[in-house]
């Protein structure tokens, strides 16, 4: 039987077309520098390794609490909202879903500036939406075209993966206010920036706020993430979400890291402070580098080009992230490590620079 044919038959059609989500490469072994996906470099809190050491038999044995509460609870202290402002989600990526399922279908397109977040457009294809790309200018400033789109959900990713820029509250408060639809303002990154957009929940009934645990408290592996919106549009998304869509694990887990605020703040200055070394070391290289307000920085190198450094890279195990996309061609995405994997990845661009 031939079961590749048969299989395909099956799927809606732009399932059937679909390529999927690329996600960026995971080694097994440990004797890499990666530097491809964005984690963050140091542990999680000693707090979250406490509580999972302390993960009893009966705390599996139950469902855990639909909503996660002990969660949205403390995010609502450190965001100075109210628990209802929260909406707990399977990493960032699932609030991303939940959100394309509620406000997108074939007469409400998303629309987003590009190059951003390629998982995007995989979920619009997956909801049967339209997407309207609209491309950023090249210092990735806000266009203009963005509220005219008249999408039932316009999404910014601020800072911007994988450019690292960022665009001031000022000018998303004034996006918010333009847009009929709903505004997703993807903060995965903020906590590596200055500011943040959440204090617009207060002012807007159409805006969320998407957070991510995996990258300013270390728990990629862990799989949380969390909105913050006025409680109806939370209310609207609680009735699209799995019914246990975080696990009593994750959110006890994850509750422990956002209310530790000592150990977040150090972890985040480390990150910051690695960040403009590697800046400043990769434009004495003579790369091209943007201000990052993120954990990465993308640095541009036309000769030689990107591609071929990325090649150069991963044959010595020093894995960073190449996007064969357009304006992303001359460039590569690197993760800010720990200094020494830094220092590993500043000597070998000095070496194959030298070639
Ligand atoms: C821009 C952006 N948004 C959201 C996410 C989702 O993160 P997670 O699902 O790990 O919370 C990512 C992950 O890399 C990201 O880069």
């Amino acid at each position: 039987m031939n079961y590749e044919l048969r299989t395909m038959n099956y799927f809606r059609r732009n399932i059937e077309k679909a390529t999927g989500y690329e996600p960026g490469f995971q080694p097994q072994q440990t004797d890499v520098v990666k530097l491809n996906t964005n984690e963050n470099p140091y542990p999680p809190s000693p707090q979250v390794m406490k509580v999972l050491a302390e993960i009893g038999p009966e705390q599996l044995r139950r469902y855990p609490d639909p909503q996660g509460n002990a969660f949205r609870q403390a995010a609502a202290e450190v965001n100075g909202v109210r628990p209802d402002n929260i909406i707990c989600c399977n990493g960032g990526d699932e609030l991303l879903t939940i959100a394309f399922r509620a406000f997108c279908d074939q007469s409400r397109p998303v629309t987003y500036p590009v190059p951003t977040y390629s998982l995007y457009p995989v979920l619009a294809n997956i909801q049967n939406c339209r997407a309207i790309e609209i491309p950023f200018d090249s210092e990735f400033n806000l266009p203009a075209k963005l509220a005219g789109a008249d999408a039932g959900l316009t999404i910014v990713c601020n800072p911007n993966a994988p450019s690292g820029t960022f665009i001031s509250v000022d000018e998303l408060t004034s996006l918010a206010d333009e847009l009929k639809g709903v505004l997703l303002i993807d903060e995965a990154y903020v906590d590596f920036a200055e500011a943040d957009c959440v204090s617009l929940v207060k002012d807007f009934d159409n805006v969320i706020i998407l957070r991510s645990m995996s990258k300013g408290y270390s728990l990629a592996g862990l799989r949380f993430g969390y909105a913050v919106a006025a409680p109806p549009l939370i209310a609207g998304l609680m009735k699209v979400k799995d019914s246990y869509n975080v696990d009593s694990v994750a959110v006890a887990a994850a509750a422990a890291a956002i209310k530790d605020r000592k150990y977040f703040k150090e972890n985040i200055e480390k990150v910051k402070k690695e960040r403009k070394r590697l800046t400043e070391e990769l434009r004495a290289l003579g790369f091209e580098v943007p201000r990052s307000y993120a954990n990465f920085v993308l640095a541009e190198s036309k000769n030689p080009k990107a591609a071929e450094v990325y090649e150069k890279l991963t044959l010595r195990k020093i894995y960073v992230r190449y996007f064969a996309y357009p304006k992303l061609k001359d460039k590569l995405r690197i993760t800010v490590g720990r200094e020494e994997q830094n220092d590993k990845l500043l000597s070998a661009l000095k070496e194959i620079l030298s070639e």
